[in-house]
């Protein structure tokens, strides 16, 4: 009787896009050496997340970020971590980040450094001191060719969602989960730390067309758009169905629960935030370009999240994400 243990392949995150981009004519690897740098940098910042309180990464640093949010030590600490790991990956030309004012130029973008990696590197910092579920998001685009040198890499960087080459998020939890997606299925991982690689257990993930499951901080409720505002009466009235709520703070892991179980996640304009809180290049893109690729669907409220021009790197949107039933259903409320 052969062990079940050798029957099932161990298949990593490189191995697994290698086998991906050998049914692409012309793939040239990059993507995997890119994948293979984010999954080493979430390797190390999750051994900081694990020991966070005995090892010195908790509270604030006592600096604001380009936000207006103070930055939490293990912000900082995902933060060079990924600068680090990517940084010497010599296709990576440009790197963009939630913590960082202006995008960190690596390799002039018209030579080897062919890509652009943008990043939220650690999502969900409120979360951090309480030991909460938190993540890192990524979204990775190719430099423009045509772009004069001379106007820097503004251009580079402030393309539409539509334009990923590949996206995907770590979230830090009760495992240590990697998602990814090069626009052929969302694939997912788990890190084993016996062994200290991401271990592929699901392929091709489809997000649950429908799911009574509703995601949103009901405190901004007044100041939500009325089609909001109805939408959410409707869930919670018995002509709604019996819809449940959950809202763990944490963009990554409410996307996470979403894409597993339906449902659907709303970031909608508030008093506080009137273009929405989360950001386009580095939160709503990656997440949408998953949800897309898992049968789901990704909305401002108006129009499909991968259509919007970015007009400033650090731009915010609304945002309304889950199961397409579902975000349909919101939608119809939106006049
Ligand atoms: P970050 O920690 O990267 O700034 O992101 C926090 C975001 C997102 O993770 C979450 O969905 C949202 O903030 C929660 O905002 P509220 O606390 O306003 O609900
Ligand atoms: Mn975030
Ligand atoms: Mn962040």
């Amino acid at each position: 009787m052969p062990n079940p243990q050798i029957t099932k392949p161990i298949t990593t995150i490189v191995q697994h896009i290698r086998e991906k981009e050998r049914s692409f004519p012309g793939a040239t690897g990059d993507l995997s050496w890119i994948l293979s740098g984010i999954a080493l940098a979430t390797r190390i910042i999750q051994s900081y997340v694990r020991r966070a309180g005995i090892a010195d990464v908790l509270g604030e640093v006592g600096t604001e970020n380009v936000q207006g949010e103070m930055v939490q030590k293990l912000d900082l600490v995902a933060n060079e971590t990924i600068l680090r790991c990517l940084g010497y990956r010599d296709i990576v030309g440009i790197m963009v980040s939630e913590e960082d004012d202006e995008p960190t130029i690596v390799k002039s973008p018209g030579g080897a450094g062919k890509y652009i990696v943008l990043f939220d590197p650690l999502d969900g910092s409120s979360n951090i001191d309480v030991n909460v579920s938190i993540g890192t998001i990524f979204s990775v685009l190719s430099c423009r060719d045509d772009v004069d040198e001379s106007r820097g890499a503004l251009p580079h960087c402030l393309q539409r969602g539509v334009e990923q080459v590949a996206a995907g998020y770590v979230v830090y939890g009760s495992s240590t989960v990697m998602a990814y997606t090069t626009g052929n299925g969302v694939h997912m991982f788990t890190l084993d730390p016996l062994i200290g690689a991401f271990v592929l257990h699901t392929d091709d993930i489809q997000m649950p067309n429908v799911g009574r499951m509703y995601s949103v901080n009901e405190a901004y409720y007044d100041s939500f758009p009325e089609g909001v505002r109805e939408y959410l009466t409707w869930a919670k009235s018995s002509e709604g169905g019996g819809y449940g709520l959950r809202y763990i703070g944490s963009l990554v892991a409410d996307f996470h629960r979403t894409l597993l179980k339906g449902g659907v996640f709303l970031y909608p304009p508030t008093a506080k935030n009137p273009s929405g809180k989360l950001r386009l290049l580095y939160e709503a893109n990656p997440l949408a370009f998953i949800a897309e690729q898992a049968g789901g669907a990704a909305t401002d409220f108006k129009e499909r999240i991968l259509d919007k021009q970015p007009d400033a790197l650090h731009a915010r949107t609304p945002l309304l994400m889950g199961s397409q039933s579902e975000v349909d259903r919101v939608m119809s409320f939106m006049t």
